[in-house]
């Protein structure tokens, strides 16, 4: 009786009235949906190519770009497979997104319907990089890569070509705003900033409302392979092969930590040397490094006292250490420079400083590395490297990582993952976007 009122009553409810009155099964049907959704989404995040031996299962991280380890998979055909990147750099990018647009720094705007696609994109190099021109005399296999699967971006540097091309690419520190001033804009043509070195504030560039960029930073519409990836290797390593590497690493390699440094600006990673130094052995070079803190135990370049940064003597240095202080200038998100990847293509582990933790364990193996936020003072931050720097087991575990993959880290081998990924998303963009207030964007957590 009671229902039957009840349901009479609703039937002559005005519809706002009705959506209230039903509004637990609508949020118990909304929910599901949602939960359907989720279930979609997570199931194209478990695509996972490889089937990880459940020792080294501790290793992985599902929010990470690089495949994960198979080993029952002889044919190794997601080793390179470029789509795999892409789909677990936009479940990152997604989240990073908005964050951004939360703090208005970036504006997405929703898909164009039936926008019309063209058969193949024009990027055009529109200014100089570091004053030179960066790509004019490569080949599309070279800038995009043999392995991507999109194949149909053209790249130009004929500067006539600007109104018919679909990108601008624009080197941020090549910019020239007399010029920008005197484009009539497109808003069909993306403008695109490239810019990878650490940031400075500059508010000036806000007013070019660039739609685009290709940077270090995952929520950039380009940014795999920016300073380094890790990629799967042809054939891992088997126990043997790993046993033997470790054992003679283990014995080759200083306990001493290295560090150069050029740049004196950032104070902070100076000062966390110093206290660090206290507490561990670090032999460090460079001009903001006085002659009694150089103090090294590698006798071999002992002697040579002018070792530079990125010289045969620095990687000599790298070769013969177990860690290396690879610490950042800033502490900017993403920003994670060559000297990490160096680091680790050189066989030692990097101990890092700079950007949080989680931006490391996005792009490399959790134990690959040593974050000094991980570690409450100086002096434990040193009984740690003094463990794994003398027992062997603890050592290997910094380096299971390399049985199954390779770090890439010349620019050679990483631009075309950087403009494969732009081609992707210039033919699976829908979005219309701009960075309202890039200078806040690449400041963020600066
Ligand atoms: C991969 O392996 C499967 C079965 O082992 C084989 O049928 C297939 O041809 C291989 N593919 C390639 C590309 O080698
Ligand atoms: C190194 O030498 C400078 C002076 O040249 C001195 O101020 C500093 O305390 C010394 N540092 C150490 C660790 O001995
Ligand atoms: C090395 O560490 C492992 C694991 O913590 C421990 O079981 C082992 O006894 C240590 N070995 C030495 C020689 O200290
Ligand atoms: C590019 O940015 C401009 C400036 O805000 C905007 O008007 C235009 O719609 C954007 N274009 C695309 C394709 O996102």
């Amino acid at each position: 009786m009671e229902k039957r009122i009840h349901s009479k009553k609703t039937f002559t409810l005005p519809y706002r009235h009705y959506l209230f009155h039903f509004k637990w099964p609508l949020v118990g049907f909304a929910f599901v949906l949602s939960l359907l959704i989720f279930v979609q989404i997570k199931l194209t995040s478990i695509f996972i190519p490889y089937i990880i031996e459940e020792q080294h299962l501790e290793h992985f991280n599902k929010n990470i770009i690089y495949p994960i380890v198979l080993l029952n998979n002889d044919n190794n055909t997601h080793r390179l497979n470029m789509n795999y990147y892409f789909l677990k750099k936009d479940e990152l990018k997604i989240m990073d997104d908005i964050y951004a647009i939360k703090k208005k720094q970036k504006v997405v705007l929703p898909s164009i319907k039936n926008r019309h696609k063209p058969n193949s994109y024009l990027i055009l190099e529109s200014t100089t990089v570091f004053g030179r021109p960066r790509f004019c005399s490569y080949t599309n296999e070279q800038i995009f890569g043999r392995a991507c699967p999109y194949r149909n971006c053209k790249y130009t540097c004929d500067r006539t070509r600007d109104s018919d091309a679909h990108v601008l690419l624009m080197h941020k520190r090549d910019l020239n705003y007399k010029l920008l001033n005197s484009i009539k804009r497109n808003s069909e043509q993306i403008w695109l900033l490239w810019h990878d070195e650490s940031n400075e504030n500059s508010p000036e560039i806000n007013r070019y409302k660039f739609n685009w960029t290709i940077t270090y930073r995952i929520s950039a519409e380009a940014s795999i392979g920016a300073y380094g990836i890790i990629i799967l290797k042809e054939t891992p390593w088997s126990a043997q092969q790993f046993d033997s590497w470790i054992d003679e690493q283990f014995i080759k390699r200083h306990n001493q930590a290295v560090w150069f440094v050029s740049n004196c600006q950032p104070k902070k990673r100076l000062k966390k040397f110093r206290s660090l130094r206290e507490f561990y052995s670090i032999a460090a070079f460079g001009k903001c490094i006085s002659s009694n803190e150089s103090f090294s135990l590698n006798a071999q370049v002992q002697s040579n006292s002018k070792c530079q940064r990125d010289s045969s003597c620095e990687q000599n240095y790298l070769k013969n250490s177990k860690f290396y202080l690879a610490f950042e200038s800033q502490s900017c998100t993403d920003y994670i420079t060559e000297k990490f990847w160096r680091t680790l293509a050189l066989g030692a582990i990097p101990i890092v400083s700079g950007p949080e933790r989680e931006n490391f364990i996005r792009v490399a193996p959790l134990h690959s590395f040593i974050h000094v936020d991980d570690y409450t003072s100086d002096e434990e931050l040193a009984q740690t490297l003094n463990l794994i720097a003398t027992n062997r087991s603890i050592y290997e575990k910094y380096h299971h990582w390399r049985r199954y993959y390779d770090v890439h880290h010349e620019a050679k081998d990483l631009d075309p993952f950087r403009f494969c990924e732009l081609c992707y998303r210039l033919n699976t963009n829908t979005q219309r976007i701009w960075y309202e207030n890039i200078n806040d964007w690449f400041l963020d957590k600066c």
